[in-house]
């Protein structure tokens, strides 16, 4: 069991769709375990994706968001803003299993819905972080681990599988989700402005200096003062590459190059922690094996991913032939499929 945050601080990259189809196939691969997604976007658009796509899943989040007791991220924040130094014990009534608004995802599969009301609420969550006791900033981090601790121990701290999808601006809820993760995964896209990105996260969460007298990130300042573990890097994904043709490939490829040799001169130069696996896995000893470790490469999936995005169906379950979205046709085609599905397949593989 473990909690995952899927976190790259460049937007589009794939955070929210990789989320989705991860706990579905997490899910589906895994049915005595529970997997639990908890929506740190106020976005939102993991959470949309789960209860049924752009024109469903919309209406039930606006549904559940227009409710009086609000039952999602922002309910819980509302407590917390309520009793910030002291645990509420209210995080497992923030559940919704997804299965009952959206039949194409397992019954296994539970959603703290994510909500917009997080943008409103940040200054008073960064305001708690000061006054109050002397580690109020610890305090208030640890919200987020609070709440994943109140839903297990709902579960009797059976096995499962946390994943927690999160805003792509380092903002006060993605310290707090990063502060809850025991394990990072980054997604990239293959594209330029890629490796500045994922050298922005190697220095925000890890103290990464890109210039010796670049100050840190008080996130990284505080969590090391207090004491607090820091997420362990699991796996930096390349997403929607694409093998078009050999010159586009080729270019991603430079692009993923680039990317996993920052990582790597990372790797070993620091003592930035990495997530050695499968459990049982041997420290990697040259670049070979640790790209084999860390890295992972998830394919354009086209459009079989708008339409699974949209209809809110797990890759996994999506089936090839005419949609409808939003009322207009949309094909999806076999091949599309062929690829993307065993893709995820091994990528979820990859998760312990
Ligand atoms: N492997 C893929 N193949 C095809 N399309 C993809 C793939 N991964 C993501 N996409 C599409 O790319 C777009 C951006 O993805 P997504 O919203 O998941 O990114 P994000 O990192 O969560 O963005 P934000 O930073 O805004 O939260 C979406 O339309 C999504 O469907
Ligand atoms: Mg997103």
């Amino acid at each position: 069991m473990a909690i995952y945050a899927i976190w790259n601080n460049k937007g589009g990259v794939g955070k929210s769709y990789l989320t989705f189809q991860l706990a579905s196939e997490y899910a589906r691969q895994h049915p005595n375990k529970r997997v639990l997604v908890v929506d740190l976007c106020p976005q939102a658009n993991s959470s949309s994706m789960l209860l049924g796509g752009m024109i469903d899943g919309e209406s039930r989040l606006n549904d559940i968001h227009g409710r009086q007791q609000r039952l999602t991220i922002s309910g819980y924040i509302d407590d917390r803003i309520r009793s910030p130094y002291v645990p509420t014990k209210s995080g497992a009534s923030y559940i919704t299993q997804v299965s009952q608004y959206n039949s194409k995802i397992p019954n296994n599969v539970y959603l703290v819905v994510g909500d917009e009301k997080l943008e409103l609420q940040s200054s008073q969550v960064s305001r708690a972080t000061l006054p109050g006791p002397p580690d109020a900033w610890r305090t208030v981090h640890l919200w987020i681990t609070d709440l994943i601790s109140d839903i297990k121990h709902s579960w009797n701290n059976e096995d499962s599988c946390i994943f927690i999808d999160c805003n792509p601006s380092f903002s006060i809820y993605t310290e707090l989700a990063l502060t809850a993760a025991e394990r990072l995964l980054i997604p990239f896209s293959a594209d330029g402005s890629s490796k500045r990105a994922v050298k922005a996260v190697l220095s925000l969460v890890y103290g990464q200096r890109r210039h010796p007298n670049d100050t840190q990130s008080d996130f990284y300042n505080e969590s090391n003062r207090y004491n607090m573990s820091l997420p362990e890097i699991y796996m930096y994904i390349g997403n929607r590459l694409t093998q078009m043709n050999n010159s586009s490939a080729s270019a991603f490829k430079t692009v993923v190059e680039e990317i996993s040799d920052e990582i790597y001169s990372v790797w070993q130069s620091t003592n930035t922690p990495f997530c050695i696996h499968p459990s049982g896995a041997t420290r990697p000893n040259n670049k070979r094996a640790f790209k084999s470790m860390f890295q992972f490469e998830v394919n354009d999936a086209n459009t079989a991913s708008v339409v699974s995005g949209a209809l809110g169906i797990p890759i996994n379950v999506l089936t090839a032939g005419p949609k409808i979205v939003a009322g207009k046709p949309q094909t999806v085609n076999q091949s599309q499929l062929d690829k993307q599905a065993p893709n995820l397949q091994e990528l979820v593989q990859r998760i312990e």
